[in-house]
């Protein structure tokens, strides 16, 4: 049998602690004013002390596993997207699917930083329709906040913490909708342009370090905004005609966008490349802030519990991340 993939659950889950524009620009030189006009941001949500990246990815698995009416031993894999997990190893998969209750199914985790999830859905994606998997429990995690550096103004208004899931369902390809596919890019010749180094033992390998911004020795986002703005906005606008084009879907074809919340800006860049009106697109960065792999499933959820999705609509997902690493999929929407 011929199979596809489908969204049949959807969760998203925000740290109660609000941190806004204000209460930051009493932290680091900064305004209101200066980090909405040039981001769109107004506050992000901030993980509580006790709280760790997997406990996040609980909130919002327990609530897709809810909103797809079953329960943790009806899935078969569990994926999460994550640049922040609990600890180096195990697998912050492995410890979600524990705190859950389940047991025995494969549990791993995706590293691909802000396109971690659009990652990892075209990666299930294939191994579902391969039949591989019935079902399967995808989760965007972060908590940014953890490798923030909280002096640099340059870096540390842009993020935020959350989390985003989905239930992911194998049916028979003749059924209506699910997904049309995916494309993904990496080009690492950028790497040091967005990074957060790791400190094996105070040996961080030297080759990168030219601008580094964090003195504690702790990992930290470093960044060169203008240079990542001006490439973020050049491949996203490839990638959603690359995608388009590869599945012979025109621009006018396309219901939602819902990208990766990194800078209003980049959004609204993305929007006009595709001459969409800025009704069609999803914009959550002025609540959530960027929150990495969480993103486009929070965007995705924010967009489900307003009750604007239509079975048959078309959905262009897309991320731009550190690597860089970037990519779009398509979704045809079935879940009624
Ligand atoms: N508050 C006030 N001033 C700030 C500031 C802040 N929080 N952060 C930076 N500035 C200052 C800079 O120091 C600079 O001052 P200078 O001209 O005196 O040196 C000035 O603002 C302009 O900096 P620039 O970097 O040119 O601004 P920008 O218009 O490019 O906006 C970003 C900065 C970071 C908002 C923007 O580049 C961006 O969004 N980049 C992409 C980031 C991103 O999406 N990363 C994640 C990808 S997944």
């Amino acid at each position: 049998m011929m199979l596809n993939t489908h969204i049949i659950g959807l969760g998203a889950y925000l740290p109660e602690r609000i941190l806004s524009n204000v209460e930051l620009s009493t932290m680091v030189e900064t305004s209101d004013e200066w980090i909405r006009e040039r981001t769109g941001i107004k506050q992000r949500h901030i993980i509580a002390k006790a709280q760790h990246t997997s406990d996040l990815a609980v909130a919002a698995a327990q609530q897709a596993l809810d909103d797809a009416g079953i329960s943790i031993d009806d899935i078969d894999a569990l994926v999460v997207a994550t640049t922040t997990p609990d600890m180096i190893f195990p697998s912050t998969a492995s410890i979600v699917q524990y705190k859950l209750g389940g047991k025995g199914f494969p549990a791993w985790d995706i590293q691909a930083v802000c396109s971690g999830f659009v990652y990892a859905l075209a990666q299930v994606d294939g191994m579902m329709k391969s039949g591989m998997f019935k079902r399967v429990l995808l989760i965007g995690a972060e908590s940014m906040s953890r490798i923030v550096d909280w002096t640099d103004r340059n870096t540390c208004v842009l993020f935020g913490d959350g989390s985003g899931a989905v239930v992911l369902e194998a049916k028979d390809k003749n059924i209506q909708g699910g997904m049309v596919g995916s494309v993904l890019h990496c080009d690492g010749s950028y790497r040091h342009l967005l990074m957060a180094e790791h400190q094996y033992n105070g040996n961080a390998p030297g080759e990168m370090s030219d601008f580094r911004v964090d003195a504690a020795g702790v990992a930290a986002i470093e960044m060169k905004g203008n240079e990542v703005f001006r490439v973020a906005v050049t491949k996203l606008g490839e990638v959603v005609g690359e995608v388009l084009d590869k599945y012979h879907l025109k621009q006018s074809d396309v219901d939602w966008l819902v990208p990766h919340q990194a800078n209003i800006r980049i959004l609204k860049s993305t929007a006009k490349k595709m001459k969409m009106t800025e009704d069609r697109m999803v914009v959550t960065v002025g609540e959530h802030a960027n929150t990495s792999s969480a993103s486009v499933p929070l965007a995705l959820h924010h967009l489900y519990k307003q009750n604007k999705l239509e079975v048959g609509q078309l959905l262009l997902l897309e991320a731009f991340a550190g690597g860089f690493a970037w990519g779009a999929n398509l979704v045809r929407w079935s879940k009624s």
